[in-house]
């Protein structure tokens, strides 16, 4: 008879008492968070079924190139994010992390750009924004700083309205309720010059661009710089990937880093094949399903019971 050697086993845990124990006994615990944790708030996420990038070509829009060649297509694209994400409320995730941050050192990576953890009131300086946010507007002017944080006025100029009537097949309207849908040639797109659309106050010289990470755009230096201070600081407890592929680089890269200053791994995603590249461990756990289901109950034996209805939005 042959004896079996014992082989390390690589399935990840799945129970929630081994991750509380380890959650409750961390120091310094960092998030990765995507489009995943606002799928149950209503908002697509961008790769898969029903993704956003699914029916749109992200590099004719989500780029500094399309941007330049035709900013009016980028702008509606962009203006129909902005009004989908403010019809939509933070779901008891958002809240529950924001509570955690209230809680322990923990820093939260986002790479959203929905404007619901902001709007849960996740505190400022524990909430790093690395793709920026849709309510951020900035001039794309290269010599002009202007910024401005926070602007939730929809739309932001009148020509970019999604009206109500729907009845003209023109309006911007019939091309919300086909979601916007570029890739289809038989979509007309009306198009906006120059004069309308929104004018950086401060050169009055450049255009108004969205506050967010293009494709092809490095991340915000000073935000990169916060976080590589706060990681520098010491080993990390534990790193939890929230409802993202991980397949956007830098930010998937965070995963690497903090595992190798000592982080335990725990993902929480729908779709059991959406593991870090770098794969998972024994040590490590995999929660599958809906984040906004999930992460309150993982995080209740810090922050207690997340009871939405007794929480605001910033945005109200
Ligand atoms: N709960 C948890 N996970 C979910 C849920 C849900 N309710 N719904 C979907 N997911 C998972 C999907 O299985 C997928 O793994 O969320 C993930 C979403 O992945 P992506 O669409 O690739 O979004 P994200 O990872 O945020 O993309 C990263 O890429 O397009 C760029 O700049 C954009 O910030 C974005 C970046």
């Amino acid at each position: 008879m042959a004896a079996t050697t014992a082989r390390p086993s690589v399935v990840p845990k799945k129970d929630l008492e081994s991750f509380q124990e380890h959650l409750n006994k961390s120091t310094r615990i960092l998030a990765l968070l995507g489009a995943g944790l606002s799928a149950s708030s209503g908002l697509p996420t961008f790769r898969g079924a029903g993704g956003l990038w699914r029916t749109h070509d992200a590099t004719s829009l989500a780029t500094p190139e399309a941007f330049g060649r035709d900013p009016g297509l980028v702008w509606q694209f962009y203006s129909y994010r902005r009004h989908m994400a403010l019809g939509v409320k933070p779901n008891p995730a958002h809240y529950a992390l924001a509570e955690l941050a209230r809680k322990k050192n923990f820093l939260t990576l986002s790479q959203n750009v929905d404007g619901l953890s902001p709007r849960a009131r996740h505190p400022a300086d524990k909430l790093k924004l690395l793709h920026g946010s849709l309510f951020d507007v900035k001039c794309s002017d290269f010599f002009c700083d202007y910024l401005e944080k926070n602007n939730y006025t929809d739309p932001i100029v009148p020509t970019l309205a999604i009206p109500t009537d729907e009845s003209d097949p023109t309006t911007n309207s019939a091309l919300a309720a086909r979601e916007l849908d570029i890739s289809d040639e038989n979509v007309a797109i009306p198009e906006l010059d120059y004069d309308h659309l929104p004018k950086c106050p401060k050169c009055k010289r450049g255009l108004l661009r969205p506050g967010v990470v293009w494709f092809n755009e490095r991340l915000p230096s000073d935000v990169l710089e916060d976080v590589d201070t706060w990681m520098d600081e010491d080993d990390i407890d534990l790193i939890m990937v929230i409802g993202t592929s991980a397949k956007v680089y830098p930010a998937a890269g965070y995963v690497d880093i903090a595992r190798r200053k000592g982080a335990r791994v725990a993902v929480i995603n729908m779709d059991k094949g959406d593991a870090p590249a770098s794969g998972l461990y024994s040590r490590d756990w995999f929660f599958e399903g809906d984040a906004a289901q999930i992460v309150p109950e993982l995080l209740k034996s810090v922050i207690g019971e997340t009871n939405t209805e007794e929480l605001s939005d910033a945005a109200q």
